[in-house]
């Protein structure tokens, strides 16, 4: 996962550029709150009493979302200097008070590296639960999956939830009609997919929706749902559910072309969303 270091910071100006897709919002933190809270519903109160790890935070969008629905503690890890110090400026920006959030740097697909900023001694157990968007799809392999699903085991509280968006398996199987679906699409295009060491890679290359400049590509692995779950069954992980996303009703949709909602919903969703809750401790 090194690589997305350099990526995300060398590229860090042209990611801003990125138009933050009604996906995220409505769609994909949408349905990792409401099926995180404690009684599957989205309301203000959603998270109230809450703790929860973001793994990969980025600019730290989500964690307003999770304060809006009332969480009561955040803390976000991200690889990148430049994002960590995005999402401090705009959790800031916010007025969120400072003792309810921390944003730090460090590689969330290493124990060594979480515990050196989440100390064993005081954040294993901690939190209720723990949420990542679009950032399994760095992970090499299945091995670092269960690394990452691993670390999830230790800060997790017994019971604890795991919740995050990735990309959508099918992809894979059906690359040309997701490629079709995603062409010229609001914030980034499907180009090549390759398979390395058994696992396909999507390269995804970002463009600013007002110019249409192409800004730069990463490249996404594609797991299968099977992969997710081996992985968290290692890491003592049940998986609970791996599925496409709901939409907020809320949402206008006549704020988008039928081609981008395509994108929101139904079996061409290209995202996915997956639920694991804690079995056991790790031995
Ligand atoms: C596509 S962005 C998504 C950001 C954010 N989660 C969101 O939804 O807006 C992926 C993020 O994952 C971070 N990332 C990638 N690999 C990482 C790793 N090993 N440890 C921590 N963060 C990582 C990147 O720096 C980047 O900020």
């Amino acid at each position: 996962m090194a690589d997305s270091e350099r990526n995300f910071d060398e590229n860090f100006e042209r990611y801003k550029h990125v138009k933050r897709s009604p996906l995220y919002y409505y769609c994909g933190e949408y349905t990792t709150i409401k099926q995180l809270s404690r009684d599957g519903n989205y309301c203000e109160n959603s998270l109230s009493g809450l703790k929860i790890l973001d793994l990969g935070c980025g600019s730290g969008q989500s964690i307003a979302h999770f304060f809006e629905k009332g969480a009561d503690q955040v803390i976000g890890l991200d690889i990148s200097q430049e994002m960590v110090e995005s999402a401090k400026k705009y959790l800031e920006s916010l007025k969120i008070p400072n003792q309810k959030f921390m944003i730090e740097k460090a590689d969330c697909s290493s124990l060594e590296s979480v515990s050196q900023i989440l100390s064993l001694d005081i954040y294993s157990n901690y939190f209720d639960i723990i949420t990542a968007f679009y950032f399994h799809c760095f992970a090499k392999d299945e091995n670092q999956l269960a690394e990452i699903f691993n670390l999830c085991n230790r800060y997790l509280k017994p019971g604890g939830k795991i919740g995050f968006v990735t990309l959508n398996p099918e992809t894979y199987t059906n690359f040309l009609t997701f490629k079709e679906v995603a062409e010229d699409h609001f914030f980034a295009k499907y180009q090549n997919i390759t398979v390395i060491n058994e696992i396909p890679q999507v390269e995804l290359l970002f463009i600013n929706p007002e110019s249409k400049e192409e800004l730069f590509s990463v490249f996404n692995n594609i797991f299968s749902v099977e992969q997710f779950q081996r992985a968290m069954q290692r890491s003592r992980f049940e998986l609970i559910e791996a599925r496409t996303l709901d939409i907020n009703p809320d949402f206008d949709k006549s704020t988008i072309s039928a081609e981008e909602l395509s994108l929101l919903t139904g079996n061409l969703c290209v995202n996915y969303f997956f639920q694991g809750r804690k079995v056991s401790d790790l031995q």
